[in-house]
């Protein structure tokens, strides 16, 4: 480590210093969020977060923590990437988002429209214009590599990109820091083209986060967040419900605007059938889950306060490419509220 590199801790600097580790904390993420940030595991509890930077910056490496002086857990931050799950974060190898080729995958996906592929959707950009410009704090739950959170960093103060797999807020924090990023896309086999994203030059970057969380446990404030969003993921959680509980508690009372869209795979490999949002023929959520969601976000089922008014719902065709003979078209059903 950089001999220079000094173990700062926020609460023993010396005022030349501060300079220095605003600094850092910028590197690290930006103040504002830090101002959002309390214990995940305390929460509803409100524990604010200390932080504590440690940096190289000749390596590049960014490390810290950030700890809850209640219950004494530690969030490390490492590698400029910090990670506030409630429980310590261990990356499973069984986690196919975590896998280089679904990576991959997921940056076409999402970019595929900036390298000029043909087969490529304009899904984020449908979705994206489904939300109106506003002050405040946006959150897409569930990032993966960020476009949702890019498009949504034109039209908010602040946007933070959360989601659980490491290898994509790596990916998301280096398209954000570069502006451009070389991958490889599977093309066949063993085969791989490189190509180069680059995002276009009037897009902000300055106002945009991305963290490793829990969308079932969010680190952020109660009321903290005017723009909401939970795209393609609530089939993918084992407590759908907690999920869109944390977005209800995170989300300003009055003017805020939620995006919802899921395709409903719903599997017991994720989740038991009873955990479900809808696919099912019996128990609370039986029937399908857009009306199920439509009906929640109204308080028909009376858990979600204060209520929602859905604004507009239907489909939008999005794709997945495992490589070049081989594409996933997926019907997702989106919901528009607002409160
Ligand atoms: C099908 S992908 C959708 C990604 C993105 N929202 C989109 O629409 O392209 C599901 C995402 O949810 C994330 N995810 C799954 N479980 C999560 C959890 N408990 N907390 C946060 N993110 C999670 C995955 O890592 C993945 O990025």
């Amino acid at each position: 480590m950089d001999p220079e590199a000094a173990v700062l801790s926020a609460n023993r600097l010396w005022p030349w210093d501060r300079t220095r580790r605003h600094d850092l904390l910028e590197d690290i993420m930006k103040q504002a969020l830090l101002e959002l940030l309390i214990c995940p595991h305390c929460r509803p509890q409100e524990s604010p977060l200390q932080v504590s930077i440690q940096a190289a910056r000749q390596d590049d490496i960014i490390t810290g923590s950030l700890s809850c002086p209640l219950c004494q857990k530690v969030y490390p931050i490492a590698d400029g990437i910090a990670f506030l799950t409630p429980q310590q974060h261990i990356p499973q190898a069984t986690n196919r988002y975590e896998m280089p080729a679904v990576v991959a995958s997921y940056l076409w996906s999402h970019y595929g429209d900036l390298l000029g592929d043909d087969m490529a959707t304009d899904a984020y950009q449908q979705w994206a214009g489904l939300m109106r410009p506003s002050l405040g704090n946006c959150l897409d739950g569930g990032c993966a590599v960020g476009r949702f959170a890019f498009e949504m960093a034109k039209k908010f103060d602040l946007v933070v990109g959360l989601d659980n797999s490491v290898a994509f807020i790596r990916t998301a924090r280096e398209l954000m820091a570069k502006r451009r990023l070389d991958l490889l896309l599977p093309e066949e086999g063993k085969l791989q083209r490189p190509v180069t994203l680059t995002l276009p030059p009037d897009w902000p970057t300055l106002n945009l986060d991305f963290i490793v969380a829990d969308a079932q446990a969010l680190p952020f404030r109660a009321k903290s967040f005017s723009g909401l969003a939970s795209l393609n993921m609530v089939d993918k959680l084992p407590d759908p419900l907690a999920h869109l509980s944390e977005i209800n508690r995170v989300a300003k009372p009055s003017g805020a605007q939620f995006l919802f869209s899921d395709p409903f795979s719903w599997s017991t490999d994720v989740a038991p059938e009873t955990a479900w949002l809808g696919g099912t023929e019996s128990g609370p959520f039986a029937g399908r889950a857009q009306t199920n969601i439509i009906d929640l976000l109204e308080g028909k089922k009376g858990c979600l306060e204060p209520c929602w008014q859905v604004e507009s719902h239907g489909p939008i065709w999005w794709k997945i490419r495992t490589h070049c003979n081989h594409y996933e078209m997926i019907r997702s059903c989106f919901i528009k509220a607002k409160r």
